[in-house]
């Protein structure tokens, strides 16, 4: 099996599963006042403190969520405070569902929502964004600091810029920019949501930076937990398996797989041409490759190279399985066609040389039968 699928989920690393195991050993009630709960207790700053250092922020502007959805949720949500109505928020069109949905929901409950332009190279227009904060004066802004479909890095830092000479709140979904570029692309942000299945933690957790001193509403009602900005006892397994993987990211070296992702497009240019890879005029993450071959239906090449037991998405996880084309690569201008020849392959840091030197010639081979079997076919040769 060769996994090329990192954007999707990871599976779970060293750090990882010693945090989870010690964490079923530990397993009172953080809140109870005892020993069981003071060990809790421990554990559970331990794990705050190594997500804080790794996201670059303190361990109270941390709060853990059920992952990246519920974080993106709270963060816009949470920010129209009592007031949906008439809450204004500049957005785009490339963002995850979970902004996508929750953006739809505050809507229909009043909230005015501007979308920037996404140009043809998957990033946004920055003149239109300075524009619409000009024009519109938005409450909040969210933009994600990393496309999860092309890679391309958004320009967070600017935006962030942009936003404080505004006055405007600044949110950044970093789901897939944590641990492949630094902190500090994000520390412009007044709130930035992270998740742990994307940097080899467990499935289910996640957190939202919120800066010191900023408002927030909580989507979650119950105890005081996470300073009472999320109610509900703390997923201490959860929680102690993201401290872990964050403790791991720190040795994380991505220029290998640099290297290796992109002699792997060089060598399909040049054995498929006309192949197009999204977003690689734009700076991006290593290890995210979103590949369009003309004339081949991604979900023929996604079938064969399952049946080579090589796991690859086309366009997000999220819509896999469904054949609706992709909403990231539609803004970028590829009609919906084109948008269905799209396939992503993304690495990790334990993938080899040889794994990417084997999908590429599967997928040579893959495609050239294809396009061969079309060409017959165009010419009525039967077969
Ligand atoms: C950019 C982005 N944001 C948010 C999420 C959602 O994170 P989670 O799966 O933890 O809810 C994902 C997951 O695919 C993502 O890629």
């Amino acid at each position: 099996m060769i996994y090329a699928d990192f954007n999707a989920t990871t599976p779970l690393g060293t750090e990882a599963k010693q945090g989870i195991l010690r964490a079923t050993e530990l397993w009172g009630n953080p809140s109870s006042a005892h020993a069981l709960g003071r060990q809790a207790a421990a554990l559970l700053a331990e794990a705050r403190a190594s997500v804080a250092r790794a996201v670059g922020a303190t361990p109270e502007e941390v709060v853990f969520t059920s992952g990246g959805s519920e974080a993106n949720t709270l963060a816009l949500w949470g920010s129209c405070l009592k007031e949906e109505k008439d809450f204004r928020i500049i957005s785009s069109r490339i963002e995850h569902s979970s902004i996508r949905g929750t953006l739809a929901f505050l809507e229909s409950r009043g909230a005015k929502i501007e979308y920037v332009k996404v140009l043809p190279t998957g990033n946004i227009d920055m003149a239109h964004f300075a524009q619409l904060l000009a024009e519109f004066k938005p409450q909040l802004v969210s933009i994600m600091a990393v496309n999860n479909e092309t890679g391309v890095v958004l320009p967070t830092p600017e935006i962030g810029k942009l936003c404080r000479t505004a006055g405007t709140l600044f949110h950044t979904d970093a789901v897939q920019g944590f641990g492949k570029v630094g902190s500090e692309h994000w520390a412009s942000a007044d709130f930035v949501s992270v998740s742990a299945h994307k940097i080899h933690g467990p499935k289910g957790i996640g957190a939202l930076v919120v800066r010191k001193g900023r408002q927030l509403m909580p989507t979650h009602f119950g105890g005081a937990q996470e300073i009472k900005r999320r109610g509900g006892t703390e997923n201490i397994i959860g929680i102690a398996g993201f401290g872990g993987a964050a403790r791991e990211l720190e040795k994380t070296d991505w220029t290998h797989i640099r290297e290796l992702r992109d002699a792997l497009e060089d060598r399909l240019r040049f054995a498929l041409e006309p192949v197009t890879v999204q977003g690689r005029s734009e700076t991006r993450v290593p290890n995210t490759s979103n590949l369009r071959f003309p004339g081949v239906s991604s979900q023929v090449i996604l079938g064969a190279l399952d049946l080579d037991g090589i796991c690859v998405s086309a366009g997000s996880a999220c819509s896999s399985g469904s054949i609706t084309p992709s909403h990231v690569l539609l803004e970028m201008g590829l009609s919906p066609e084109e948008a269905r020849e799209c396939v992503r392959l993304s690495f990790g840091k334990s993938s080899t040389a040889e794994e990417l030197e084997a999908v590429g010639s599967r997928l040579i081979s893959h495609v050239e039968r294809i396009r061969a079997r079309h060409r017959e076919k165009a010419a009525g040769v039967t077969v």
